[in-house]
């Protein structure tokens, strides 16, 4: 009798040995103290025994199935102790890995430039005024004097977006906006996006940066245009620029002129960018015409005021000899990466 016990807890021991999992040691604890297990069976035989031995058999029995739900139980938290144990080295991490690079952004080289030649003005006693890109016909052209018929605002030469407003065709836009809004002295730049309808190439593109300079007070005069200028640009290309006025026409200016710089290439010996003159164009420049003051609200009899403009992608494009403007929109990692 007591033989069939311990026969079955040693048959018990060794399934549990070879159990590891959860689900194989539950299903042992079904094979074993289910209905049709062993141990059931057992207590069936309890009927048979005789009277006297009822109590110890009996008690065997209830020993028995305590003790392999017991084992059964103990396995279960230590095979969930292992699972857990796993996991957490699964899950581990080295936080002395070295990180994952991340890739850093830059500035294009339009803005680039755009800053460097907003701080120079800035310290130059400038300060900074931005005016809209789409405008009215009036601040782009009409107040500047531009006459009705002039060829720029032609719809081949401006974007319109309606008969009355259009995409700026230059910052000169933003000069009566400052002149309306501040008394002199008023000594302002003017950066921004300017438009123009024009075939696109590699020396013209449909829209481009100006910054533009404006000083307007009592006894401003040429002189001053020319010494800042030279000043300016010297600053902007990082050398003591050698340069020229010549005469030249804007509605808005009285008199105008167009400012050239030794080119920065050949230095004045004449090659392919400077066309074999040795110069190249970077500014358009004047006195403000004194129509325009008037239109301002600034009595041109008092005041006297003198503007130039550059092109950003010009300037950009001499100061680090790229040869396409198409380049600076064209978002190449190539190019944009070098900056
Ligand atoms: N607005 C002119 C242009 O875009 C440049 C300019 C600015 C000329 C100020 C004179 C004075 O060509």
């Amino acid at each position: 009798m007591e033989d069939r016990f311990d026969q079955l807890r040693q048959e018990f021991r060794c399934d549990l040995e070879l159990a590891h999992t959860a689900k194989e040691v539950e299903q042992l604890k079904v094979k074993y103290l289910g209905r049709k297990g062993p141990v059931q069976a057992l207590m069936q035989c309890l009927r048979d025994v005789p009277n006297e031995e009822k109590p110890l058999f009996g008690k065997l029995v209830n020993e028995l199935k305590e003790e392999i739900d017991h084992l059964c139980e103990q396995a279960l938290t230590s095979l969930a102790q292992i699972e857990r144990a796993k996991k957490i080295e699964q899950e581990r991490v080295d936080v002395t890995l070295p990180g994952r690079r991340s890739f850093l952004g830059r500035r294009h080289p339009i803005l680039f430039m755009m800053q460097e030649v907003i701080d120079i003005l800035r310290r130059m006693g400038f300060s900074i005024q931005v005016g809209p890109d789409i405008d009215s016909d009036y601040y782009n052209f009409e107040g500047l004097n531009y006459p009705p018929d002039h060829p720029a605002r032609d719809m081949q030469d401006t974007f319109y977006v309606s008969p009355d407003f259009l995409l700026r065709s230059h910052t000169s836009n933003t000069q009566l906006r400052v002149m309306q809004a501040h008394r002199p002295p008023i000594r302002v730049a003017m950066p921004g996006t300017v438009y123009r309808n024009e075939t696109i190439s590699s020396r013209s593109h449909v829209f481009f940066h100006q910054v533009e300079g404006m000083y307007i007070d009592k006894g401003v005069t040429l002189a001053d245009l020319m010494s800042t200028v030279q000043e300016f640009l010297s600053k902007a290309f990082h050398l003591q620029a050698e340069i020229r006025f010549r005469p030249s026409y804007f509605p808005f200016t009285e008199p105008g002129m167009e400012v050239d710089i030794r080119c920065t290439a050949c230095h004045g010996q004449g090659c392919r960018l400077c066309k074999q003159t040795g110069w190249l164009e970077v500014a358009g420049a004047g006195m403000v015409h004194p129509e325009v003051l008037r239109n301002g609200g600034i009595d041109p009899e008092e005041y006297t005021g003198y503007a130039w403009g550059v092109g950003l992608e010009r300037l950009a494009m001499l100061r680090w000899g790229i040869r396409d403007i198409r380049m600076f929109a064209e978002n190449d990692m190539r190019l944009l990466a070098q900056f």
